[in-house]
C-alpha cells in the first residue's frame, strides 16, 4: 500500500509501540520505529523485512535532548515532513513515597512527561510548516484515576493530559491494563 505520510513512534522495542509502528507501516506510512536500545530491534526488523513494509528503526532516548534533535532532523532531511507522532515511550515506577527517592520520582517524570514535551517541541515547527497533522499521546487509565503505590506514574500520566497544542490534532489515549501483553512491569 502506498502512502506519502511519515510517522514517528517512540518506544517501539515492545508492546504498544511495537504493534503501533507495524500497524502504521502496514498501512503504508513511512514509519520510524524508534527505540533507545537498538539491540532490541531484531524482532520488528525481521517482521518489516518479511512483510516488505516501509519501516525504519532509529535509536532515540526520549530523555536525551541531543538524541531527540538528531532523530527529528534525520527524519526531516530524509522525508521532508513528519505527519504523525505517537508519544508512546514510558514505564511504571511502583512504590510508596517512603520507599522511593526524589531522583526516582524525577526520572519517572523525565521519561513519561518531559520526554513527550521534548519531542513535541522538536516536531511542532515541522508540523506547523506542513500544516499537519496528528499527535497521539499514550496515557493510561492511571492518568484519570489515582492508584495506590503508583504516585509517580499516576502523576506523570495526569501531567500528559494537560498538553494542548493549537492547530494540530492532538489526542490523548487511555489504555486499560493489559498485563499479559506488556513489559511495562518488567522495565
Ligand atoms: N500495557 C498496558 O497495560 C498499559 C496501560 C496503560 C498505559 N500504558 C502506556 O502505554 C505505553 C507503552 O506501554 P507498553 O505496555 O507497551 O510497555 P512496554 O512493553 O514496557 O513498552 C514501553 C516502551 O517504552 C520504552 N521506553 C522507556 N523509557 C524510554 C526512554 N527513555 N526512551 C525511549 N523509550 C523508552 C521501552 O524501551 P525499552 O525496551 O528500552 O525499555 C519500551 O519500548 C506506556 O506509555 C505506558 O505507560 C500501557
Amino acid at each position: 500500500m502506498q502512502c506519502e505520510k511519515v510517522a514517528l513512534v517512540t518506544g517501539s522495542s515492545s508492546g504498544i509501540g511495537f504493534e503501533t509502528a507495524l500497524l502504521l507501516a502496514r498501512n503504508g506510512f513511512h514509519t520510524y520505529a524508534s527505540m533507545r536500545n537498538l539491540e532490541k530491534s531484531k524482532g520488528i526488523t525481521e517482521i518489516a523485512n518479511t512483510e516488505k513494509v516501509p519501516l525504519h528503526v532509529v535509536q532515540l532516548d526520549v530523555n536525551d535532548d541531543r538524541s531527540v534533535k538528531e532523530v527529528i532532523s534525520k527524519i526531516e532531511s530524509e522525508q521532508g515532513s513528519i505527519d504523525v507522532l505517537v508519544n508512546n515511550a514510558g514505564y511504571v515506577l511502583l512504590g510508596s513515597i517512603e520507599q522511593l527517592s526524589i531522583d526516582e520520582f524525577k526520572e519517572q517524570f523525565e521519561t513519561n512527561f518531559f520526554g513527550v514535551v521534548r519531542i513535541i517541541k522538536e516536531v511542532l515547527p515541522i508540523m506547523r510548516r506542513q500544516r499537519g497533522d496528528t499527535i497521539v499521546n499514550v496515557s493510561s487509565s492511571a492518568g484519570r484515576i489515582g492508584l495506590p503505590l503508583n504516585s509517580p506514574y499516576v502523576g506523570s500520566k495526569f501531567a500528559r493530559r494537560i498538553i494542548r497544542i493549537y492547530g494540530i490534532r492532538n489526542r490523548t489515549i487511555w489504555n486499560k491494563n493489559d498485563i499479559d501483553r506488556t513489559r511495562l512491569y518488567q522495565n
